[in-house]
């Protein structure tokens, strides 16, 4: 395994998306391109499946030297009203180009923070999107919470509205990582929120668990992954830490680069973390996420369901997500769109009616075609080749993957592809034999951060 690792430990994308960010033909684009192909799309997603909202939220009270999320640092509360009003506001400005009412199948608040609000102020936003969209039958509402900072009446006024699953930041238990990290954080607490939730009716609830953060030893996993099994989270996202200090700037050097487990030391930490959970009755579902048998999240995996999008992998498709909110993106099948990521330049935008989109690509049939087949490799581990022969040569394809066929990642038998039990810790480095723009034009510099 170790030569492996060395092999394929390189710098290659998580594929949130096809073509990745750095790739968007962004000259290419502008927000008029955006919202023609916006409207061809809402009205076919809003009449069978619904749409999807995601709601950035990015103010945090305090720095984690870790993160590679897209926040503002600020103890000053007085940000929150007017931001909420700049996301109802950036809201009615799409709703005035639908001629029906948005459904909404799937609502996620991520960040930053969102319990850093309020809970009068979470209720105003939750109620202000509702007052223009109908609610499907199946609808899925979700949120982030900090465990250091959410209540019982967070997790109270948005149950009430309708949010059945909660995702909590753990990380970590040891001192000496949550010291590095800047991250203080008691297992009581994350213990108190659990049951809060759990009592009070949620019904998914997730922990995130990262390795390969400064200081992680087998016993910091060890005690970590047992104490969560502990809290039995329906869910579990043990995330690899993802080190891209040239994109988040000096936040995250909070630490040196010899603090960190490598390579094969950092695979190690995965390939036991992944051992503890197995043994705690969770079930690996694509990459980094694990799930309890009940949660919706393993059924749709064993059912050939799952997707993934910017919000993660999930149980629910549907063609069209708008983002809401600084640097958020949207995605309606054959476009992206990316919000401005700067808070204020963002609230200027929406101050001046101006749609906040920035950024974006519109994928033409060969991208549709490649983001397909990536979409299948890590949501199913698997995927079939004869559909992407109308713009790859199958010999080609067979080529560029001989070396993982050979080292056991991959069989290609009858044009499948299947990604083995060995070949799961690659899957990245799977996909990136599709990326064509990936392979024509690499980076001279390090832009993604290291596949294993
Ligand atoms: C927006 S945060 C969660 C909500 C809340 N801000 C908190 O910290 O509890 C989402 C998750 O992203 C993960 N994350 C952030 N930065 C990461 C990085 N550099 N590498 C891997 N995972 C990261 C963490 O597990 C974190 O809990
Ligand atoms: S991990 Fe969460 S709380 Fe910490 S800085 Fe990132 S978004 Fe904020």
């Amino acid at each position: 395994m170790k030569s492996l690792i060395n092999k394929y430990n390189v710098p290659g994308p998580r594929y949130t998306s096809y073509p990745t960010v750095p790739y968007w033909n962004t000259q290419n684009f502008d927000p008029s391109k955006w919202l023609n192909n916006l409207n061809k799309n809402f009205k076919i997603s809003n009449s069978t499946d619904g749409i999807s909202v995601y709601i950035h939220l990015p103010y945090c009270e305090s720095l984690c030297t870790f993160c590679g999320c897209h926040k503002y640092i600020t103890k000053r509360h007085e940000v929150e009203s007017p931001y909420i009003d700049a996301v109802l506001k950036e809201w009615l400005m799409y709703l005035k180009h639908f001629d029906e009412k948005p459904i909404i199948k799937e609502l996620h608040l991520g960040g930053g923070t969102p319990t850093f609000f309020a809970p009068n102020e979470l209720k105003r936003l939750i109620e202000g999107i509702f007052q223009y969209a109908n609610k499907h039958h199946n609808i899925d509402l979700s949120f982030e919470g900090h465990p250091n900072n959410t209540t019982e009446l967070h997790l109270k006024t948005l149950f009430d509205l309708g949010f059945k699953r909660v995702s909590f930041g753990v990380q970590d238990y040891d001192e000496k990582v949550q010291k590095a990290i800047h991250r203080i954080q008691s297992y009581e607490k994350v213990k108190e929120v659990t049951y809060i939730a759990r009592n009070l009716g949620y019904t998914s609830i997730s922990h995130d668990i990262i390795y390969g953060l400064p200081f992680q030893t087998s016993k910091s996993i060890h005690d970590t992954i047992l104490k969560t099994a502990e809290l039995a989270p329906d869910r579990i996202s043990f995330y690899s830490y993802a080190h891209v200090p040239w994109i988040k700037g000096n936040g995250q050097r909070g630490f040196k680069d010899d603090d960190l487990p490598k390579d094969d030391e950092k695979r190690k930490l995965y390939e036991y973390g992944r051992t503890l959970l197995e043994q705690n009755d969770y079930f690996e579902v694509g990459m980094d996420h694990f799930a309890k048998e009940s949660d919706a999240l393993y059924l749709s995996f064993k059912s050939g369901s799952l997707h993934r999008n910017f919000m993660g992998y999930t149980p629910l498709k549907t063609k069209v997500m708008i983002g809401l909110g600084a640097s958020s993106i949207s995605d309606c099948d054959n476009a992206f769109a990316q919000n401005e990521k700067n808070v204020k330049k963002y609230l200027d935008l929406i101050e001046n009616d101006q749609i906040p989109v920035v950024k974006g690509h519109i994928l033409n049939d060969k991208d549709l075609v490649i983001r397909h087949t990536i979409l299948n490799i890590i949501c199913k581990f698997k995927t079939d080749l004869s559909s992407i022969s109308a713009v790859f040569k199958i010999k080609d394809i067979e080529n560029r993957l001989r070396e993982m066929i050979n080292d056991e990642l991959v069989i290609v038998d009858d044009n499948q592809l299947i990604v083995t039990e060995k070949g799961k810790a690659f899957v990245r480095n799977i996909c990136m034999v599709f990326d064509e723009y990936l392979i024509n034009d690499k980076p001279e510099t390090q832009i993604f951060s290291m596949t294993i």
